[in-house]
């Protein structure tokens, strides 16, 4: 219709974004406020990084990068993938992307046609269903329990999948919950997913952050390599989410597909962050140890704050950046986490994403990624607005 916006428009916006939002502008007027709702390392870049932009920039034109990114990130990309993970990838099945929201995107894109489905875990990393639509796809959601470990299992996943099934994906280690799935649970899902035919896109986003157990990515079963789709990215595992630098890694075929659309969407990453992500990867894992020693500190520091001010009984997460919390755990008596969260944000300031974001009602999650200050003084004040002090 004339005048009117497409019904595209009118899907749901990224909760965590707009909260992050609300949180910044009450910081810009002054008010301090304690933002768990990032999930970001706070971490200033290598000097590596800055160095390389720097020499890069003074050669003076910065011209278009290839769209598959630069064949230096590229190489950089699969050898970490390689000598990291037990992957087996060459550069043609590497693409760089704008971040690893893009390489989903792009993934999404280049297997799905009208109506097919998408298996999704919840709780699931907010963006997911958005972008499983926007893509002309259904998301089916599968939801895990926090009494297994939010981890889904075959037989579970296996009941959801219907003719239609394209895809499963899998986010391993997984945000909100930090889920981290073993190296025969991962056999086992991607042997259901050859049988049924289905490709498993596998986000890896927070391989790095992974402190209790071993991290075992999709890509070291070369047996299923054909039908695994791989996303990572430097904004978690380097702490550059401002550089907006992400790959994929699939057999050629698809890392062409996605190339077509970042080709008609975005042409591809900038080559001032290609630059600066390549000399990320050629410090890897100095970079990735600071970052993971850096958060153990917080989830550690998280976890006995809320055990101290809570008296709540917390498993800490073996992985990535946040705590899937109950309203329970919190001593809430809401209704709806949703509630809880804008009373918390509305009378101190404390900046949470409800469980509804993540598809788990009942739960809230809490980004222990920045400073520990902030981590003591923020729980502080959300033990003050459960006793209403
Ligand atoms: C599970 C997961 N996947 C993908 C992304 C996308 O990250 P980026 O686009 O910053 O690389 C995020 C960011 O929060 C995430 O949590």
């Amino acid at each position: 219709m004339k005048g009117r916006l497409s019904k595209k428009s009118a899907h749901q916006p990224s909760m965590t974004v707009s909260l992050n939002s609300i949180a910044t502008a009450k910081k810009q007027s002054g008010e301090q406020v304690f933002n768990f709702a990032a999930g970001e390392p706070v971490i200033s870049s290598h000097a590596a990084v800055i160095k390389a932009v720097e020499t890069g920039l003074k050669r003076g034109h910065v011209p278009y990068a290839p769209v598959k990114g630069t064949l230096d990130l590229r190489k950089a990309a699969s050898l970490w993938m390689n000598s990291c993970y037990s992957a087996n990838y060459s550069v043609e099945e590497t693409i760089v992307t704008n971040g690893g929201k893009f390489a989903l995107f792009g993934a999404l894109q280049a297997l799905l046609d009208e109506g097919e489905e998408i298996l999704l875990l919840a709780p699931y990393w907010v963006s997911y269903p958005e972008m499983v639509k926007l893509s002309g796809g259904v998301p089916i959601v599968i939801q895990t329990e926090a009494d297994s470990g939010w981890k889904a299992t075959p037989e579970l996943i296996k009941k959801h999948c219907t003719p239609k099934t394209k895809a499963l994906l899998l986010n391993n280690a997984c945000n909100p919950t930090g889920a981290l799935y073993t190296r025969q649970e991962l056999q086992k899902i991607l042997e259901l997913a050859q049988q049924l035919g289905l490709f498993v896109i596998s986000d890896e986003v927070y391989s790095e952050i992974v402190y209790d157990g071993e991290f075992v990515s999709c890509a070291a079963f070369p047996q299923f390599a054909s039908t695994t789709i791989v996303i990572q990215s430097c904004s978690k595992n380097f702490a550059m989410s401002g550089w907006r630098v992400g790959f994929a890694f699939a057999q050629a075929k698809i890392i062409e597909a996605i190339a077509l659309f970042q080709s008609h969407m975005t042409t591809g990453t900038s080559l001032v962050s290609q630059w600066a992500a390549a000399a990320a990867l050629e410090h890897a894992s100095e970079i990735s140890s600071r970052i993971k020693r850096s958060m153990l500190h917080n989830r550690d520091l998280a976890c006995s704050l809320l055990k101290e001010l809570f008296s709540a009984e917390i498993t800490p997460p073996p992985s990535s950046l946040y705590l899937f919390l109950s309203l329970n755990q919190l001593q809430a008596a809401h209704t709806s986490a949703a509630d809880y969260c804008m009373h918390v944000l509305k009378t101190r300031n404390v900046v949470l994403v409800p469980g509804e974001a993540f598809g788990t009602k009942g739960y809230v999650r809490l980004a222990f990624s920045c400073a520990p200050e902030e981590i003591a003084e923020g729980l502080r004040a959300l033990k003050n607005a459960s006793t209403g002090e």
